[in-house]
């Protein structure tokens, strides 16, 4: 039996009893066996949810990028680590190689260092998808730096705030960005972001547009020329196990973003040990995830899990729908994808579309086909197994947040049957709980609840950058000794798990995790808005919409609605990006509110889906006639 690499359903359910009963001695014997220390731990894991304390393989030393890159040298220098496909298809594929990646870390390293970045200093990515993406993160680890990769749709106000609760002393970016047949002026947003920051020394500049910018002068620095007058060689920062890799915003259904703080050695062994087993991923396959490195997705998928393997990651810079809605297929037989990782909103999207786009391409390289990000309904998951997949292909319908570091419940293929619409099993290490609204455990099976983790596995967020107060209450508060992960699920009735979805105001719009807190916040800040409330509703592409209830001040000044609307919506796009648009505006005389003053979201949620059969109890509201008044002018 292999740890490491589970082949068949006999041996998941063996390696996963082993890793429940003997934990410790499971990850002890994955760790030894495939990555590189510099000194072994002292011990395993120490863990107390109560405080809440993670940390795993104690007292050992290690540098990541030694496992993501020095390691390969010998025995696969030559092959391609990053195969980057650009946004327009006449430009040519990129074929890195570890050896050339290797070097390019190096430098990007050493510049860093030239810059005066140290060990523990956080430096802010705001690039597109191009190469400078993965090697500046790799540079960071290189030397110990902590990266904190900003989404590049993110607008000037989101940046900043991120800067700030970083205190970021670098921030990286480029000249602009290619999407699809739009550019980006990605420099613009930086030096709009920065007039609010006062800690960053430092802003290197990668080109890609070559458009003529702004270079504040001691401040801004062009990137290559300082890359070319780099030594090649950087010696790796040797970091404890429990050290801060980087920090990944993520939103809350409250308040600002929360810095999910990432630790270096639990985060590397358990995302390559995860690549291995849901991407059964061997020597010459050629692994394509279409996230951006913004995400978690990219961070664990594109860069580390892949190179830590010594796979062949692509990575890619333009959208599914440029120059048309063949591109994912063209890229799959161009380059003879094995496995092939996108969102449940990109395959809805693709769906839609006439077949020939997908008919007209060689598909028959594919292997295995994942999706993650939001619940994939019964028919995209159908439309993806029958012509992407030419029914041959296990989807890994993979469940995990930016929390949890990793895949926590999803098919082993080849081995766990799938079944639509099902993550199915926990992976080795994995112990969920379903929990009732007591706070009791709800065993058997057949049965639904809130999704809690009982025990540590050794990619879990350590803390929330700077508020380990607010770690503790929004993951370790709500169920005693339980890590809980803001949704729901259920357990058929062989065990496997079906996410059903967030049970808290955190929406998920196009696989993209949205507070309702910031965007109101947003909208308040608009002159004639007295009040407002956000909800979700159901969308074919996007999964859920934003739908907006708003009071306007009573100030008797007619205005003109649609134009309230834009304005609006421009709020959102400056604070947040356009992402957290809303597709629906509704001015209301009121909110239905609780006695003691709570917004009753479950009420506009139904309004807003056009379910209004069945709206409960409202005689308890504080003015339950604002209900009616709201569904006579539902949009
Ligand atoms: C949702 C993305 C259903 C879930 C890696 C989770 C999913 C949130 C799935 C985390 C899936 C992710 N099925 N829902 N396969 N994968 N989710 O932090 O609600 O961007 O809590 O991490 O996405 O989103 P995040």
């Amino acid at each position: 039996m292999s740890n490491y690499h589970i082949k068949h359903l006999e041996e998941y359910f063996q390696v996963y009893r082993k890793s429940v009963r003997y934990p410790e001695v499971f990850w002890e014997e994955v760790a030894e066996e495939h990555f590189l220390w510099r000194k072994k731990w002292d011990k395993v894991l120490e863990w107390d949810f109560t405080k809440p304390e993670i940390k795993w393989f104690q007292g050992a030393k290690l540098n990541i990028t030694e496992n993501c890159l020095d390691k390969h040298l010998y025995i696969r220098g030559d092959k391609t680590a990053i195969l980057f496909e650009p946004n327009n298809p006449d430009e040519e594929a990129q074929h890195i190689t570890y050896n050339q990646l290797h070097e390019r870390v190096c430098r990007f390293a050493n510049v860093l260092k030239s810059k005066g970045i140290q060990k523990g200093d956080r430096v802010v990515i705001y690039l597109p998808m191009i190469p400078e993406l993965a090697v500046s993160v790799l540079a960071c680890a290189r030397i110990g730096a902590i990266h904190s990769v900003v989404f590049a749709g993110f607008s000037s106000t989101a940046l900043s705030t991120r800067i700030n609760d970083c205190q970021a002393k670098m921030v990286i970016t480029s000249d602009g960005s290619y999407r699809g047949s739009k550019t980006i002026d990605l420099k613009g947003i930086v030096d709009e972001g920065l007039e609010d920051c006062t800690t960053v020394e430092n802003v290197l500049v990668a080109k890609r547009i070559n458009s003529d910018i702004d270079m504040k002068s001691g401040r801004d620095h062009w990137l290559q020329p300082l890359l070319d007058n780099a030594p090649t060689e950087c010696a790796p920062e040797i970091m404890d196990a429990e050290d801060p890799l980087f920090i990944l915003y993520t939103s809350g259904s409250t308040g600002r973003p929360k810095g999910m703080l990432h630790t270096t050695g639990g985060y590397m062994v358990y995302t390559a040990y995860t690549f291995k087993n849901v991407f059964q991923y061997k020597e010459n396959d050629i692994y394509w995830c279409t996230a951006d490195i913004g995400w978690i997705t990219g961070h664990s998928y594109i860069v580390y899990g892949p190179l830590a393997n010594g796979a062949t990651t692509v990575m890619f810079e333009g959208v599914p729908s440029y120059p048309d809605y063949g591109r994912f297929w063209e890229i799959v037989q161009k380059h003879k994808i094995t496995q092939f990782y996108t969102a449940p909103t990109a395959i809805r999207a693709l769906a839609k579309e006439n077949l020939d786009y997908v008919n007209k391409y060689d598909l028959s390289s594919l292997r295995v086909l994942g999706t993650v990000g939001e619940p994939i309904n019964e028919e995209a998951w159908h439309w993806y197994n029958d012509n992407i997949g030419d029914k041959k292909c296990p989807i890994v319908d993979t469940w995990w947040q930016t929390e949890t570091g990793g895949i926590l419940i999803s098919p082993v293929p080849f081995s766990t049957p799938t079944k639509p619409t099902y993550a199915t099993l926990p992976l080795p290490g994995i112990q969920p709980a379903l929990m009732d609204e007591n706070g009791n455990e709800i065993k058997g099976n057949s049965v639904e609840g809130r999704l809690c983790i009982k025990f540590p596995w050794p990619s879990i967020a350590r803390t929330i950058w700077g508020d380990h107060e607010r770690y503790k209450n929004t993951y370790f508060s709500a169920f005693d000794n339980k890590y809980f992960t803001g949704d729901g699920a259920l357990r058929d009735e062989v065990g496997y798990y079906r996410i059903t979805g967030r049970v808290d105001d955190v929406i998920i719009v196009s696989g993209h995790n949205l507070g309702t807190a910031p965007i109101e916040d947003s909208i308040n800040e608009h002159p004639a808005v007295a009040e407002s409330a956000i909800v979700g509703f159901p969308h074919d592409i996007k999964g859920n919409a934003l739908y907006g209830y708003v009071i306007l001040k009573e100030t008797g000044e007619v205005r003109d609605r649609d134009n309230l609307r834009r304005e609006i919506n421009q709020l959102i796009t400056d604070h947040i990006g356009p992402i957290a648009k809303l597709d629906k505006i509704q001015f209301v005389p009121g909110l239905p509110k609780t006695r003691s003053g709570k917004i009753m979201r479950r009420i506009l949620r139904k309004i807003a889906s056009k379910d209004t059969s069945n709206l409960g109890d409202t005689s308890t509201l504080l003015n339950p006639e604002v209900v009616e008044l709201i569904i006579k002018d539902a949009l």
